[in-house]
């Protein structure tokens, strides 16, 4: 007989963004550009040398010493996963489960719930404030009650985009009785990062989550890491499938650290995107939040958010729907694209509003 699955999916159903075929997609934050050709040539060139017929390099040294140099701690602070959300699962399997909490702000990023709910950990859900950084005092509250051995922190923040300030994040790290995850998918479009927290004490009880999924232009790759002391990697490194790191994408994330200065060209064109974008909302008269990351939150105010997501959809454009958010009513975010996939989407806006 087959099992019924365990009854804690939650909201993972509504999570997925619908993958629907459009002209422009501007729905899952992605780099609207693949990586640089450079990457693709030196990666064509080097795969030929991998021995394919053995098991991956276990600890992906070379990578995790790759990366502890681009952000100056040792390599033991670093453990690299199949994506951020890997990263987010194991450490969720080290510290959660049974009789375990963590703690989450909502509106957040759904899979920190959807993970914890999924290891059978307790979710402690507080609320942020009207402008949606968090409300110290609601976090106070939260920890207080639950003793969360994690609590997610989001930084900027998806779906809302700002970025929590250095002393917010200092502050929790105060006030938290166990680890503070925070969940840096987003930093490099934003002007500060806890990860130099870190840097400059790496016994902090502070864990800093990135991802190549965006600024490094490899969703497909499928490769995030974490920066966090040396004592909560080696005891996540035990949660880890064995070899769960194959060789070839071990291989494209130690070469696309070598174009960081193509990297850090396409961050400050998509910021500059971004303000095109703010404005062009505006001038729309829709509601929008200020975002320190590649996506802006609005609410096209007066209207159905479900209409309007329809109406660009059927105008080739995909944006993501944010209603079943909590507070997002009638909420959408679009991902920050080129320059010509932002007019396509304003274009469509500006006709769907009409
Ligand atoms: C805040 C946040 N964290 C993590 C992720 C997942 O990233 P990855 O592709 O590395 O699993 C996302 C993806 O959208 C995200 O928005």
């Amino acid at each position: 007989m087959i099992p019924d699955p365990v009854d804690n999916l939650g909201r993972l159903q509504g999570y997925h963004s619908p993958q629907v075929e459009v002209e422009v997609r501007l729905n899952t934050n992605e780099s609207p550009l693949g990586p640089p050709p450079e990457w693709v040539r030196e990666l064509r060139e080097e795969v030929a040398a991998i021995a394919f017929h053995r098991y991956p390099d276990r600890r992906a040294a070379a990578l995790r010493r790759d990366l502890a140099l681009l952000h100056g701690v040792a390599p033991e602070q670093v453990f690299v996963a199949n994506g951020s959300n890997e990263v987010i699962q194991t450490l969720l399997l080290t510290y959660g489960g049974p009789g375990r909490s963590c703690a989450v702000f909502e509106p957040t990023y759904a899979m920190h719930g959807q993970i914890g709910r999924l290891t059978s950990t307790r979710v402690a859900v507080g609320e942020r404030s009207a402008d949606f950084l968090l409300d110290l005092t609601e976090v106070k509250r939260v920890l207080a009650d639950a003793l969360p051995e994690i609590t997610f922190v989001c930084s900027p923040n998806n779906p809302t985009g700002r970025a929590e300030p250095r002393e917010a994040v200092e502050e929790v790290l105060g006030l938290a009785p166990g680890l503070v995850v925070v969940d840096e998918a987003y930093a490099e479009f934003s002007s500060w990062n806890a990860l130099d927290l870190l840097v400059a004490d790496p016994q902090l009880p502070l864990v800093v989550t990135r991802t190549y999924s965006k600024t490094w232009s490899m969703a497909g790759c499928r490769l995030g890491y974490m920066v966090a002391p040396p004592v909560v990697v080696s005891e996540v490194e035990k949660r880890a499938l064995p070899y769960h790191l194959d060789s070839l994408k071990q291989l494209a994330g130690r070469l696309a650290l070598c174009h960081q200065g193509e990297m850090e060209s396409r961050v400050a064109a998509v910021v500059a995107q971004r303000q095109r974008m703010v404005a062009g909302l505006a001038r729309l008269g829709v509601e929008a939040w200020p975002s320190d990351a590649n996506f802006v939150l609005f609410r096209p105010v007066g209207r159905s958010g479900d209409q309007v997501w329809q109406g660009l959809v059927d105008r080739s454009v995909l944006v993501r729907n944010c209603g079943s958010w909590p507070r997002l009513a009638d909420c959408l975010r679009v991902t920050v694209g080129t320059a010509e996939e932002n007019e396509r989407f304003l274009g469509a806006l500006a006709e769907v509003l009409t």
